[in-house]
């Protein structure tokens, strides 16, 4: 996929076609996330992919959707929940740089499911305690953040900031989501 259209169709997706995510796409995010950069080169930071549906169901109430919209309209429905999550785990190795190692891991992670016709939702909003139980990770080991995966169930779209600097995301009537960006005249300079 071309690069540029990776990253404008790359959105957050939060209704998911019940589906299985193919392992093969589990297979290629989890071996592109081992090439990517992080501080020092000491690859702390750890990933569960949960493919299983008992325990995909079992996260599913233990995180908090689109905190810019109604529960009823942010939400997946039953029938929409993702088919698979991937958790982003801390080590007892991690030190001060690995959130940032964590976000250079998460973008590659959404990106290569994203190549592969898979939508996702980055989640901090997450009961990460009780997750962790789920997954049965070991003492000193702390989910950072949680991915949720699935083939797309809905659009959405970049649009321009409006007059009034409005960032929030919004839906249509048919529940497809626009998500204003600023421009690139805004956001950076070439000296
Ligand atoms: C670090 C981080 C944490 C996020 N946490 C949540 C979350 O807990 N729940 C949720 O529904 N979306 C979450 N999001 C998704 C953002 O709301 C989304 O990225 C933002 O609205 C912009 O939309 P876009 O990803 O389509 O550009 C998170 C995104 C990031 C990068």
């Amino acid at each position: 996929m071309e690069l540029g259209r990776l990253f404008q169709g790359c959105r957050t997706y939060r209704r998911f076609l019940q589906e299985p995510v193919p392992e093969e796409v589990i297979l290629e995010m989890l071996d592109n996330v081992r090439m990517v950069s992080s501080a020092g080169n000491h690859q702390t930071l750890r990933f569960v992919a949960v493919r299983n549906p008992e325990t995909v169901e079992r996260i599913q109430p233990l995180v908090k959707w689109a905190a810019m919209l109604p529960k009823e309209i942010g939400t997946p429905k039953k029938h929409e929940q993702p088919t698979a999550w991937i958790a982003i785990v801390k080590t007892p190795e991690s030190g001060p740089w690995s959130d940032v190692d964590a976000g250079i891991a998460v973008e590659s992670l959404v990106m290569t499911a994203y190549s592969r016709g898979i939508g996702s939702c980055i989640m901090g909003a997450i009961d990460a305690p009780a997750i962790a139980k789920i997954l049965d990770l070991p003492d000193g080991y702390s989910i950072r953040m949680m991915i949720a995966l699935g083939k797309p169930a809905c659009e959405s779209h970049i649009v321009d900031v409006p007059e009034n600097g409005e960032l929030k995301y919004y839906v249509d009537e048919n529940r497809n989501y626009y998500v204003p960006k600023r421009s690139t005249d805004e956001l950076a300079h070439i000296i």
